[in-house]
């Protein structure tokens, strides 16, 4: 059975290593819907400069109060040219939730996944067993996320940053729900009603889209998992953990087979069906989704849609 827990739609490939949308292709950022390019382009492209107060003010416009948990996905180069980067993004995100508020983020690690499932780029074929005998375990304080931008990374450096434990499918939060949100995170299932997905649901948070769709947005993997549809399997996944004694061991386990190529798509239905609320944050069209809600929707849109 291949090894994985993500897989496109349509193809053979399922897999949570460097090749996978999930995690970012390298070369190929499948969720950069908002993203302008370079630096130098994102200058081009602003007319003033995105400060902390405006970012701020703008997600309070959108919606986002004092007190609320959110999932956070974001293009930073969509918000247009922001004096200090991901790092004023960050703290106008702590402005707009405040001291009561819980931020997370996905800090997901598919370098650390079975290289036999790698495409883009995949590895020769005889490096496959030293690369399982090399490839470290995870550290939560250690291990960057790959693909998920370099806000995630920043707030993994936030001094109260507390990251749940799952080597390939990890969260980043920041607030004061931060510890009990990220623990536990059992290998599997990753993404289900036990893990910290479920108990930002059953928290009643929000997910926030800046500059980026649907494709991004991690909770509808829930969805996946409260949903049903003829072809939904579960598959092995594996990565080098650290046992109880501290020593690396490649484990297997068994999980369902996640698959974000329809996320779009179910995205679009959402908005259509007037799900969330769209609003600008600097220059990039951004959204904020009730996440109970969304779910709920994603639930009978895979049921209906999914074959
Ligand atoms: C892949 C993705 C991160 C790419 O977006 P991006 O805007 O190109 O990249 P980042 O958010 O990391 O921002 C860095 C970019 O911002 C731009 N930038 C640099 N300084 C900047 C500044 N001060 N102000 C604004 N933009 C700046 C640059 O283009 C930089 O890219 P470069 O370092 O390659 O030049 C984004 O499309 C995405 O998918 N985000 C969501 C990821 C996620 O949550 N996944 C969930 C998995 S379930």
């Amino acid at each position: 059975m291949t090894e994985a827990v993500t897989r496109r739609r349509q193809t053979s490939a399922a897999v949570i290593g460097p090749d996978v949308e999930s995690i970012g292709e390298p070369g190929r950022p499948t969720w950069n819907t908002g993203a302008m390019g370079t630096e130098a382009d994102t200058i081009a492209a602003t007319e003033q400069p995105v400060t902390r107060a405006r970012l701020a003010a703008d997600l309070a416009e959108l919606g986002v109060a004092a007190g609320d948990r959110v999932e956070v996905h974001a293009s930073i180069s969509s918000l247009g040219w922001v004096p200090g980067g991901a790092q004023t993004v960050l703290l106008a995100l702590l402005d707009a939730v405040g001291s009561a508020g819980t931020l997370v983020f996905p800090t997901q690690t598919g370098q650390l996944s079975d290289p036999a499932g790698w495409g883009d780029p995949p590895v020769p074929e005889p490096w496959i067993p030293v690369l399982r005998a090399e490839l470290p375990a995870f550290d939560p304080a250690l291990t960057p996320s790959r693909g998920m931008g370099v806000l995630p990374e920043v707030a993994r450096s936030h001094p109260g940053a507390v990251r749940s434990a799952h080597p390939l499918l990890s969260f980043v939060a920041i607030g004061p729900d931060a510890a009990s949100l990220m623990a536990p995170h059992a290998l599997a299932p990753a993404f289900g009603e036990t893990s910290p997905l479920g108990r930002l649901t059953a928290a009643g948070a929000s997910v926030l889209l800046l500059g980026v769709d649907h494709g991004a947005c991690t909770a509808l993997h829930l969805a996946e998992h409260r949903s049903t549809w003829p072809s939904k399997r579960e598959v092995e996944v594996s990565a080098p953990i650290l046992d109880r004694g501290g020593r690396r061991e490649w484990v297997t386990w068994t999980d369902l087979e996640l698959d974000e190529d329809d996320f779009t798509s179910l995205g679009a239905a959402w908005i259509a069906d007037g799900g969330g609320r769209t609003g600008r944050v600097g220059a990039a069209e951004a959204r904020l989704e009730p996440m109970p809600e969304l779910v709920e929707f994603a639930e009978a849109w895979m049921t209906t849609n999914r074959t």
